[in-house]
């Protein structure tokens, strides 16, 4: 993390703690740009910088999630996908829920060992209910569970690799996954999975934060918007 460190904060509230790490004796808040995070990866290019999910929005979009879940599906069945898992805080909050499994998929291999110490604090706590972990690679590399799909991104990169991951997931459906369904945090080219006819939108909704959450959001919002996607070809 030396590298990472180093750089100068660009942001009033970089180094904000969070009471979510502090309850639990973990590492998970504050901000990173896409300079900090450089990996000399050639997807680099696509960087949009690290924050973590707000619990509450987090715990609120999967409720919406769950309520909306087509009839004879299960969320036991579904493996949950982070794309762009950063130091974790969403693997470990969605551990917390009876997914079949919980993965997280990072480009940087020092928050992708941030979140694997992360994911260990919390199993020493008995928090996770399900298999959870973290791997250190590009999504585009990423071989897809052949399981119905819960697909999380908080805009974890510009449109190019948005385009190339609705490839990737078109694939994972013809392969095996059938069902797959998006929750996009900030979901700033949601436009590009309906333009691809692939995807329909389920909902969209504006979340208000927990007081606590925006005591200590690093850009100081109070709500997130999040849409819904599930994969619908014509
Ligand atoms: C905004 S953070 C999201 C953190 C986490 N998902 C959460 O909700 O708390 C976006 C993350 O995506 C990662 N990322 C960007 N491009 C990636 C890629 N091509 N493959 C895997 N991860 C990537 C970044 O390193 C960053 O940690």
């Amino acid at each position: 993390m030396r590298a990472i460190a180093s750089v100068r904060a660009t942001l009033p509230y970089r180094y904000i703690e969070h009471p979510f790490d502090k309850r639990h004796g973990l590492d998970t808040a504050g901000y990173l740009s896409k300079r900090d995070l450089v990996t000399g990866h050639p997807h680099d290019t696509y960087l949009t910088g690290y924050s973590a999910v707000a619990p509450s929005v987090f715990r609120r979009m999967c409720r919406h999630w769950i309520d909306t879940l087509a009839a004879r599906r299960r969320v036991q069945a579904f493996s949950f996908v982070d794309v762009g898992a950063g130091k974790g805080r969403a693997l470990l909050l969605a551990s917390e829920l009876p997914f079949r499994k919980v993965i997280g998929v990072e480009l940087s291999k020092e928050l992708a060992h941030i979140a694997a110490q992360n994911i260990e604090k919390w199993k020493r706590e008995y928090r996770a209910r399900v298999p959870i972990r973290v791997v250190h690679q590009d999504i585009l590399d990423f071989c897809w569970p052949r399981t119905p799909l819960l697909v999380y991104l908080y805009n974890p990169f510009e449109r190019e690799m948005i385009e190339h991951l609705i490839e990737c997931l078109q694939s994972a459906a013809k392969a095996g996954s059938r069902c797959v369904d998006v929750l996009y945090l900030n979901p700033v080219f949601g436009y590009l999975l309906t333009r691809s006819r692939l995807f329909g939108e389920l909902w969209s909704e504006r979340i208000t934060m927990s007081q606590e959450d925006q005591n200590a959001d690093p850009y100081a919002t109070s709500t997130d918007l999040v849409s819904a996607y599930r994969f619908s070809p014509p």
